[in-house]
């Protein structure tokens, strides 16, 4: 099973990548920034930066030849960056968290969709930050514009990241509707929910290590009130994330929305905005042109 993957040298994805790796015939290709990182047996790196598009079509470039003759039976969209570390413009003129999120993960779906397995898989991690209704500061409305060229009115922040987790999902059900019919490619947009022990609010040093353990309590006592701050581990989420994409976890029929819900994975509905189709169409179109590709 040849697989390729962004994502996979930290928290969720690297926990993912060990488990998936547990499974001998699996050939894993990560993109990553730096080529020298220690992964595990078998998956290869290939140079990858999200903030570059360039650097993704290269990227996208590398695995065909190096998959060749074959085809992708798995591409794993995961990774991501929290909004305060990337309120910039990136080398593409976009806002880096939206163009690391959403934009570059978007071109790199439309480079090598062509280039998955009849009966592929496609997974895209969201957030249930998507969804105002679960998150507070998840978006209540979009504006793709406002995302790509931030103004004074555009989302910062957390409100920021989460709607760029929006246009994660909203990628996925397009991809997933356009499929439909077309082929057997499954698309699977996964919540991994609040998982402390990561390196997306900063870096996991020793100190912040000792904090995430002393706050997990508390947040679990909270969480007896409001799901949203149950605290999962990396490990649980990434292996889920893994169960998923192999197959050993199926969603039900007709469903691409798969959330982790107090350490438990579940298929709601996704946000109510995901079933805006004039957004998800006006999402697509204004991508496609910023990748300079045909809507
Ligand atoms: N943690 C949570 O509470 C939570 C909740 C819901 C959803 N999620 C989602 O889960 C996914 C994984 O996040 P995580 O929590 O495991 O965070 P993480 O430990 O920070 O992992 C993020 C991954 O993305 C990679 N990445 C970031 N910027 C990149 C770039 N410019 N080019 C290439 N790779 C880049 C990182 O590579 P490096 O190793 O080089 O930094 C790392 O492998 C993200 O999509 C996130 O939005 C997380």
């Amino acid at each position: 099973m040849i697989i390729v993957m962004t994502g996979g040298t930290s928290g969720i994805g690297a926990e993912a990548l060990n488990k998936i790796r547990e499974n001998e015939d699996t050939i894993v290709f990560v993109g990553a920034r730096i080529g020298n990182r220690t992964l595990p047996n078998g998956a290869k790196t290939l140079t990858l930066d999200l903030s570059s598009l360039d650097s993704v079509r290269v990227f996208a470039e590398n695995v065909l030849e190096n998959i060749y003759p074959h085809k992708i039976d798995l591409l794993i969209l995961n990774a991501g960056v929290q909004a305060d570390k990337n309120g910039g413009v990136g080398v593409d003129g976009f806002n880096l968290t939206f163009t690391v999120n959403h934009l570059s993960h978007y071109l790199l779906a439309r480079l090598l969709l062509p280039h998955i397995a009849y009966d592929g898989k496609i997974l895209i991690t969201t957030s249930d930050s998507h969804d105002a209704q679960v998150i507070p500061f998840g978006p209540k409305t979009v504006d793709i514009n406002k995302l790509a060229f931030p103004d004074n009115s555009s989302p910062k922040g957390m409100a920021l990241y989460a709607a760029t987790k929006l246009c994660n999902i909203l990628t996925a059900d397009t991809l997933h509707n356009k499929l439909l019919g077309n082929s057997n490619i499954q698309v699977i947009a996964y919540n991994p929910g609040l998982t402390g022990d990561t390196s997306l609010m900063g870096k996991q040093t020793g100190v912040m290590k000792i904090i995430v353990k002393a706050v997990r309590p508390m947040f679990r006592f909270l969480s007896l009130f409001n799901p949203m701050f149950y605290m999962n581990t990396a490990k649980n989420s990434g292996e889920i994330l893994s169960d998923l994409a192999l197959g050993n976890k199926k969603l039900p029929k007709g469903r691409f929305y798969a959330s982790v819900v107090r350490g438990k994975v579940t298929f709601p509905k996704p946000g109510i905005l995901v079933e805006d189709e004039t957004l998800k169409k006006d999402l697509w179109t204004k991508s496609a042109k910023m990748v300079n590709l045909s809507p």
